[in-house]
């Protein structure tokens, strides 16, 4: 039997288990918390603060060994992830490689490999280290000039972003995004801002160089799932549809750029599915960034096609075939968010009114407690055309609501 296991067990985690499971795998799940979404469904669980190194590498020892049979699947970019590093050259399958893990973790390394080594096209960048460096990154000749976005280095879901658009702005985004970034370097990326005129995410999987017994040829084992548009509102998604209306060219200029970052950071036989991020304006697609993993737009998947992007996960770490994605007419998905913070499991009245919307299904997290904004569930449905699906599933993720419990 092979073991998975999680490295961070959220609502996306909960469905590679569930699609794991049903492969027959036995899953263990890791998170800072118990009760996480994936615990619930896994084999076993470890509660680990996974940017502690040697807890770590503790837990993953634990539970797996070098060689085949055992899969370490990180679904966070809050992991130590030097030592994941360490263990790949010990013989650990790292997915999709212990490289992609690292250099998708800093903003900074991700995009000096897309930009300085492939020369994709990304919207003009700067990195700063104080708030006069952040200035100067702005405002000098080859700055990203104004309005522009700030990041942290070290960000995840829209954290300490904010958008600046009036040079008085700029201590004000370099005090928040220092608030609210994660791990000890105080590095910012300012961004020109890019006015597109819509956003995608195209899910690009790699598979293992020989699949089911059989040698892929290089040029195979690249596959992407049909873009996915999605809309974004404080740097987080809120909701997600395909198809997404763009032009063929377009999508082959995207496909050829995730394939080439893909193909950079994967390595020789690393496999698994990249949730990669352009803007399009016009005639121009422009990479913005990419996870190693499945993506939160992605979850549209789930209903959109007979294989979610979970399912296509977990095909290619297993070196299974995926010899094609049968898609519906057309898909949406709607976040379900949480208006405040409790330490308490909510309740969610109104999922029988959301239920009663054809075409709709809902999957709720179960999230132990919440926080404002708290990503507690997603509301998926599909209809004859993207408008419809994305009004069905908005309208029962509205109808979803999170009570708290005193
Ligand atoms: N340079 C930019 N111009 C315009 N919008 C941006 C820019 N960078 C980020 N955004 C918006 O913020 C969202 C989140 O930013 P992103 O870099 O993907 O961060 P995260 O890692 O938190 O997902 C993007 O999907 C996009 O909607
Ligand atoms: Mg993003």
């Amino acid at each position: 039997m092979k073991t998975l296991v999680l490295l961070g067990a959220g609502e996306l985690g909960k469905e590679v288990v569930i699609s794991a499971k049903r492969l027959g795998c036995r899953v263990v799940a890791m998170d800072s918390y118990p009760g996480a979404p994936a615990m619930q469904v896994a084999d076993a669980f470890e509660v680990v603060n996974m940017l502690d190194g040697d807890a770590l590498d503790r837990a993953i020892r634990l539970h797996a060994r070098p060689g085949p049979g055992f899969h370490i699947i990180p679904e966070i970019e809050a992991i130590r992830t030097e030592r994941l590093i360490t263990l790949e050259k010990e013989g650990f399958d790292i997915i999709p490689s212990a490289r992609a893990v690292f250099l998708t973790m800093n903003r900074d390394a991700i995009r000096d490999v897309a930009a300085r080594k492939l020369a994709l096209p990304t919207a003009r960048y700067g990195y700063a280290s104080s708030v006069a460096e952040l200035g100067s990154r702005i405002l000098s000749q080859d700055g990203t000039g104004l309005p522009c976005v700030v990041k942290p280095v070290m960000s995840s879901s829209g954290k300490g972003q904010s958008v600046v658009r009036d040079r008085a702005d700029i201590p004000k985004a370099w005090d928040y995004a220092c608030a609210n970034m994660r791990g000890d370097q105080q590095k910012v990326i300012a961004e020109e801002f890019i006015d597109f005129d819509y956003e995608i995410t195209l899910l690009t999987i790699k598979q293992r160089a020989s699949v089911g017994g059989k040698k892929l040829p290089k040029a195979a084992r690249t596959l992407f799932v049909r873009p996915i548009g999605h809309r974004q509102e404080r740097g987080d998604y809120q909701e997600s549809w395909m198809p997404c209306a763009i032009k063929p060219s377009l999508v082959k200029d995207a496909q050829r750029m995730a394939k080439l970052i893909t193909d950079e950071i994967a390595g020789e036989n690393g496999a698994g599915i990249f949730g990669v991020e352009f803007f399009v304006k016009g005639n121009r697609v422009i990479f913005s960034e990419l996870s190693p993993r499945p993506h939160d737009t992605g979850m549209v998947t789930m209903i959109s096609q007979d294989l979610s992007e979970f399912d296509l996960h977990v095909r290619a770490i297993l070196a299974l075939p995926i010899p094609e994605i049968r898609y519906e007419k057309a898909a949406a998905s709607a976040v379900i968010l949480a208006t405040h913070a409790s330490p308490n499991e909510p309740e969610y009245p109104g999922l029988e009114k959301a239920l009663a919307i054809p075409g709709v299904q809902v999957r709720i997290f179960g999230k132990p407690s919440t926080r404002k904004y708290r990503r507690m569930g997603v509301a998926l449905a599909i209809a004859k055309t993207a408008d419809e699906a994305r009004k069905a599933a908005t309208k029962a993720a509205a109808a979803v609501k999170v009570k708290t419990v005193p």
